[in-house]
């Protein structure tokens, strides 16, 4: 009987190449499992190739609301953005895969999983971290990392096999997608200084294609989590996914950027992320009226440890477990609603109102009317504010005054 294996399979040329090799080469008996979390198209051309590959079965599984719910959300929460810029759209989709790969290889009694990464990117270590932390028993065979080939040797294998292939535009670049975005890396966009062609985007419009009018969109959260749209309750599938199209019409979520690799590679990137990048920005806007000062400050130092751990495949750790419990409990009053305007691939909040809101405008306002903030007792305040600078200043610092002010405007 040969072994069983469970295959992260797309239906696209590296894992359909990735399929047959398996079984012919390693003898593995091939179970693929494809894994839905958004925009997975033509599912019967992924159960033909499949098939053409000797697969014993192509298994699709539809997990966009788990990984909404429990992957792309709690990160919202924590407002994760990798390197200040990357929602994480990709590197959020690998754990719950890994996941779905144990579940799958234990189903069956598979003795190891497979993936098609290669040995230099991000996603071989999510993945491969996974497994190895849900199931050390099980092997893992990395097919691309392990037997590399060219594009045109794994086209030419194919055609000799018999897998029919799509030739498509995107296979001038490497792409992953996701409900939370899209990621777009190699072919000419591996020269930092060219700008990308038009054809790498496809889910947000140009901005000279832009609608002149603005949309303007009401979200709401519950505990920090996004609920409704227009006051129109929503799960979390349909509500992320209008989002997206209706951002992508604006020109919203595109982003180009240079980011460090775990693995000690810089690599430029291209991203579309219309729902994350306006959710980021509406929920923070919530969190300015519901958190204190030092809650905001320590949460921003969390979501930057939260992001690294997300990018670099630790999301099966206590450490990870740690700082969720620690974001979940800052969301408790996270809930209210916020309106923003989404217009020429910019995403402004223009309003904000939350059920416990901090924001008091008897304290904020310079109308006399209701004023509520007595100024008297800024004074005072001031003064024990400013006293250790200005006792410092006295005992050790005269002779060093005028070299602060040199340091502020430095002469030639
Ligand atoms: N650099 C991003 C990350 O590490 C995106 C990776 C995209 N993956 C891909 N197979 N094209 O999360």
């Amino acid at each position: 009987m040969p072994e069983k294996i469970v295959l992260a399979f797309s239906g696209g040329l590296d894992t359909s190449v990735a399929a047959h090799w398996l079984r012919d080469q390693r003898g593995y008996d091939v179970h693929c499992l494809t894994i839905d979390l958004g925009n997975l198209g033509d599912t019967e051309g992924i159960r033909e190739r499949g098939a053409q590959a000797g697969a014993a079965e192509v298994d699709i599984v539809d997990a966009k609301d788990d990984f909404l719910r429990y992957f792309v959300f709690p990160a919202l929460q924590a407002g994760v953005m990798y390197e200040g810029r990357y929602p994480l759209a990709t590197a959020l989709g690998r754990p719950l895969i890994a996941k779905l790969l144990v579940d799958k290889a234990r189903q069956i009694g598979a003795t190891a999983v497979a993936h098609g990464c290669t040995g230099k990117g991000n996603d071989q270590v999510r993945l491969d971290v996974g497994v190895q932390t849900l199931a050390p028993d099980l092997k893992i065979v990395g097919t691309t990392r392990e037997h590399s080939v060219s594009r045109d040797e794994a086209l030419a294998y194919a055609a000799e096999h018999g897998i029919t292939v799509r030739q498509t535009k995107e296979h001038s670049y490497s792409t992953d997608e996701n409900l939370w975005g899209r990621s777009i890396e190699a072919g000419i966009l591996e020269d930092p200084w060219v700008e990308p062609p038009a054809d790498v985007y496809l889910w947000t419009r140009a901005m000279e294609d832009t609608p002149a009018q603005p949309a303007i969109v009401e979200i709401r959260f519950e505990e920090g989590i996004p609920v409704a749209l227009d006051g129109e309750a929503m799960d979390p599938v349909p509500l992320v996914q209008r989002l997206s199209d209706l951002g992508g019409e604006h020109g919203i979520g595109r982003i180009d950027m240079v980011e460090n690799r775990l693995v000690g590679i810089k690599s430029r990137e291209i991203y579309e992320s219309p729902a994350a990048v306006i959710l980021l920005e509406a929920h923070q806007a919530l969190e300015q009226l519901t958190l204190t000062k030092p809650q905001m400050r320590f949460k921003n130092t969390v979501a930057q440890e939260y992001s690294d751990l997300v990018y670099n495949g630790l999301w099966f750790s206590s450490h990870h477990r740690d700082l969720a419990q620690y974001v979940v409990s800052t969301q408790r009053h996270v809930t209210g609603d916020v309106r923003v305007r989404l217009w020429h691939g910019t995403t402004t909040v223009i309003g904000r109102r939350a059920d416990r809101s901090l924001y008091s405008q008897g304290l904020a306002t310079y109308n006399k009317d209701g004023d509520l903030f007595d100024q008297s007792h800024a004074q005072g305040f001031i003064r024990l504010h400013g006293l250790q600078a200005q006792v410092q200043a006295q005992a050790q610092m005269l002779t060093e005054a005028g070299d602060l002010l040199k340091l502020a405007a430095p002469e030639d």
